[in-house]
Order: C-alpha cells, then structure tokens, then sequence
C-alpha cells in the first residue's frame, strides 16, 4: 500500500476550499493512485467550526477512494502535525475597491503563527504553498519564521495568472489555450505584475509575432491579466475561487512532478532577473524532483521587460519594508 500524503489546508470552510478539497480527494494534485489524509484548519469561532463538519460531511459522502482520513481543527499544531503540504488558503479576501497589498496587516499576522507551527511539527520533507494574499509577502512571513525547514520549502501561487494570460492570448489569437507556451510571470501577484508575452508561442510561433498588436499586447493584455482579479470581484462580489482551486491544483502539481516544463511560481529571489535578493517573486521554475524546483536561467529580457520587472520589484521590495517587524 502506498502511504498517504497528509495534506494540511487552512481557510477550509471558505470558498476557494469548496472547491479545493474535493479535487484533492478525487487524485487531482498528487494522482489517482495516491492516498490523502486531509487536515483541515479554521478559526475557532463556532460558525466556521460548524461549516467546517458540514464540508468534512459532503468529503464523507463523495466516498473517495483515495480519502483515508480527515481531521477538522481549530488548532494549527494539530493541522500541521506530520503535513507533507500545507497548503495556506486561509485569510481575509479583499473586497471591491480594495488591492491586496490592503490586506497586508490584517493577513501577515496569521503566517507568524502558522509559519512557526508549521516549522514545529510538520514531516521533514514539508512543502508550503501560500494562496492567501498578499501572497509573497505572507509566504516570505512564514518561511521567516522557519528554523528548521528552508526558505525554498515556501512558495506561493501565480499559476492563476500564468493560466488568465494563457486564456487570453489564445482568445485573441483565435485558438485553443493548449497552443500557447511558455508565458512567464513575473513579480508580484498583483496589477505590477509582468506576464511576460516575449517568450510566449502560440502554435509554436513567437505570439508577439501572432498577434502582431504590439500596443495590444503592452495596453491591453498587461493591465487584463494584472487586475483579472479585480473585474472577477467587480462582476462576482466575491473574489475567484474555482479558477484559484484550479490553480493551486496546478502549482502543486507542478511542484511535484519532475519534468522540463517551465512553470511560474513564487520563490524566494536568489537575485536573478534583477528582483531583490531575499523577496518572494514570480520566476520562471523547473521541477527537479518532487517538491525540488531550480529558477530557470537565462531567459533574455529585453529593456521593457526589464523596466516590468523593476516597476513590480519596487513593489515587492515596499512590501517587505511594510512587514519588517513581522520578518
Ligand atoms: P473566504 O473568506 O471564502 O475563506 C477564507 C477562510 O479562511 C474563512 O473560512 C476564514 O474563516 C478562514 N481563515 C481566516 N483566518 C484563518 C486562520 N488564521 N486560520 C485558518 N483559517 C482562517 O476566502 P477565499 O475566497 O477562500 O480566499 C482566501 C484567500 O485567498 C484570500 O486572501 C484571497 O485574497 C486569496 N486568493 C489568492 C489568490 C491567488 O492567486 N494567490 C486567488 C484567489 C484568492
Ligand atoms: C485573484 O487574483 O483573483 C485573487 O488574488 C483575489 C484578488 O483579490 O484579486
């Protein structure tokens, strides 16, 4: 019998978790033949307790194979305890209007406490991956906090962005999203965000060339990726929470399947493509082994991007310099 990955996930009574959850359950982040134990974590306030069994229940009666066990807690060290993942959903969303660098005070706090839990008594080979927002700035929070586990065990999640770019460029290219490649993000999960369409293909051809809309691609494409997630909540009053589901499975999937595939993930700035040593930017990463990433080299950047790059690493930067007492 294979052994089960155990699975931590906080915010599980909230949205994106509804959506989560049972796609973990069915094999969807770690393979059909692989066994979860989902350990589940919200507040300690009786209504999330209580629509946390209501979600525990609707797992029970989906009757999943692949489900050995779920544990509902309101404790961390409880949640953590021997995770293999933890996946960090739980924290506020913004609301219309807001951007998420507004939920910086608020949101940093929880990853003091769950960074140092994690780093207590999750399994050695623990892998994080931080959703809730601002998130490189709450996944740079958490690894602070870690003695024993290293910083490049923290990620956090851009696929959302990387996946909203490539459905954007194969919508004006007139063609299936499975023809466009290599699209890189980079920076922050935010509107200073640069999806980089320079090394993008589409049907194997430089999309640039494609869709030969150079102001397109800088006026358009750009800022509808940036605030993709602001027009969700502007049409939703909720913020995105399946297409965030969809992600978080892909950006773990990734992560732990070695393959040559270029993916965009958070990890912490070891100074390539000119971000701050030490922040948490968005990266063009390989899978080596399962759960072991190296940042992609090499990839040319021409004077706009470069000029991207430093416009979403002056943010990156202002962030860290916000949470410093919290590092
Ligand atoms: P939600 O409000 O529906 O659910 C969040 C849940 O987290 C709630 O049930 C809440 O009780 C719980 N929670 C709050 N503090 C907690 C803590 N300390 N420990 C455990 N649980 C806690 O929100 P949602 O729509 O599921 O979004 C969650 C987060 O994900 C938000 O911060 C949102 O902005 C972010 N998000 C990120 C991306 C991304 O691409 N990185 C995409 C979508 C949403
Ligand atoms: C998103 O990109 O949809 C999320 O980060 C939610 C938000 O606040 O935009």
């Amino acid at each position: 019998m294979t052994a089960p990955i155990r699975v931590a996930v906080t915010g599980a009574a909230g949205q994106i978790c509804y959506s989560l959850l049972p796609r973990i359950a069915a094999g969807e982040m770690f393979g059909k033949d692989q066994p979860v134990i989902l350990q589940l974590l919200e507040i300690p306030v009786e209504k999330a307790q209580q629509a946390l069994v209501g979600v525990a229940m609707e797992l029970d009666d989906c009757a999943f194979p692949l489900l050995q066990d779920i544990i509902c807690t309101d404790d961390p060290k409880v949640a953590f305890k021997d995770a293999n993942w933890c996946l960090l959903v739980g924290s506020k969303p913004r609301g219309p209007g807001m951007e998420r660098a507004d939920l910086l005070k608020d949101n940093g706090k929880i990853f003091i406490g769950q960074g140092q839990a994690i780093d207590e008594v999750a399994a050695d080979d623990c892998r994080v991956a931080v959703v809730g927002n601002p998130c490189n700035t709450n996944v740079m929070i958490a690894a602070a906090q870690a003695k024993r586990l290293p910083a490049e065990r923290f990620t956090a999640m851009t696929r959302l962005d990387q996946n909203r770019g490539c459905t954007q460029l194969a919508q004006k290219a007139g063609v299936a999203v499975t023809e466009v490649e290599n699209l890189i993000i980079f920076g922050n999960h935010s509107p200073t965000m640069y999806p980089d369409f320079t090394h993008a293909t589409i049907g194997g051809k430089p999309a640039a060339e494609v869709i030969n809309d150079d102001a397109w691609l800088k006026e358009t494409f750009i800022p509808t990726v940036g605030k993709r997630g602001a027009a969700i909540i502007a049409a939703r009053g909720l913020s995105s929470a399946g297409s965030a589901a969809n992600a978080l499975i892909d950006h773990v999937k990734a992560l732990h399947t070695p393959s040559d595939t270029v993916h965009s993930i958070c990890v912490k700035s070891d100074g390539s493509y000119g971000f701050t040593a030490g922040v948490w930017a968005s990266v063009p990463v390989r899978t080596t082994a399962p759960g072991t990433y190296e940042i992609v080299q090499g990839v040319e950047l021409d004077e706009f991007s470069q000029g991207q790059i430093a416009i979403t690493n002056d943010e990156l930067t202002g962030e860290r310099e916000t949470v410093k007492d919290m590092l």
